[in-house]
């Protein structure tokens, strides 16, 4: 049986590779997709997750969700995804409508209205939480929320704190303590998959409309990873939480008590994932430990085959 879900992102462009893994998977019933501001304004990222999808021949709604965080003010990530939020490719020119519900009441609805539905998120956890709260059925409801976020070490927009939950710590609070069984995909796996110039040219040589847009998407993001931090090719966060879908063993993971900091410090943001269970605390999230490097690279190859 097909495992339904609905993606919440924020492309940005391994948002975009993420859309792309879940719109090709025979395996998977993609319901729809909400969007969230993150790495860049909501009008951009809608705008961008909209393309994205109308681009492949994913015929699923796409919905508008929040504008800003729950507590604190907005942050975006222009130097990693440029200006649009999806830098380096340009789409035609398309006139399919938004789906007319809130983001937020998407998820809300594709839960309600269908069986064991997993939520996958791959950007701030706004719209997330904000679901939660409008409604709580959902906390018996949720088959799963599936996020990347996090880390079980250093962050990448603070020392403590990785993006998406720097973006709204808040929502990643509400999304860790509310019951739902929670798989967290953290920086300590994803700067495993380096997506470097020998990757883009193997995708490049498939030679189709999905890997041309893989291909330029990742030239530009990988030119940004070099300018911001230094690095040659920069890591392939998002499509890991799609790609655990597809092989569960992908990815191992280990449960484990996990607080958000709030506290508004030098820590605001950080994933306290307590490994060794030094708290002997309830074990609200299964932590990414490690991921196969080579299965990630074929799943995102046979996505991209897939259309
Ligand atoms: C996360 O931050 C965003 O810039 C990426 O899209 C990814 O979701 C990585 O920290
Ligand atoms: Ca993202």
């Amino acid at each position: 049986m097909k495992r339904n879900i609905i993606l919440d992102c924020d492309p940005g462009h391994d948002d975009a590779i993420a859309i792309l893994l879940a719109g090709s998977n025979p395996n998977l019933n993609l319901l729809g997709i909400s969007v969230v501001a993150g790495n860049q304004t909501i009008e951009k990222t809608a705008r961008n997750a909209l393309n994205v999808a109308t681009y492949l021949g994913i015929d699923v709604p796409v919905a508008i969700g929040c504008e800003f965080p729950m507590v604190r003010e907005r942050v975006i990530c222009a130097a990693i995804h440029g200006e649009s939020g999806l830098d380096g490719f340009d789409f035609p020119k398309y006139d399919k409508p938004f789906d007319k519900r809130h983001g937020v009441q998407l998820i809300i609805d594709s839960v309600l209205n269908n069986e064991d539905v997993t939520i996958v998120a791959t950007g701030p956890l706004t719209n997330v939480a904000m679901a939660i709260k409008l409604e709580p059925k959902l906390l018996n409801k949720v088959k799963e929320i599936v996020l990347m976020g996090g880390s079980v070490d250093n962050g990448n927009t603070s020392p403590a704190a990785e993006f998406n939950i720097m973006c709204d710590p808040e929502a990643a609070h509400v999304v860790f303590s509310s019951g739902i069984p929670v798989k967290m995909i953290g920086l300590n796996v994803t700067r495993k998959v380096i997506v470097t110039d020998e990757v883009i040219s193997r995708m490049e040589k498939i030679n189709s409309k999905p890997s041309d847009m893989f291909a330029k998407l990742m030239k530009v993001f990988n030119a940004n990873q070099r300018n911001t931090f230094g690095v040659k090719a920069g890591p392939l966060h998002d499509p890991a939480t799609v790609a655990c879908l597809i092989d569960e063993s992908l990815i191992k993971f280990q449960k484990m008590n996990v607080v958000i900091d709030i506290s508004h410090g030098p820590s605001y943001g950080r994933t306290n994932c307590d490994i060794f269970d030094y708290l002997h605390a309830p074990h609200n999230a299964y932590v990414a430990m490690d991921i196969d490097v080579e299965k990630y690279w074929n799943i995102v190859e046979k996505g991209i085959k897939a259309y």
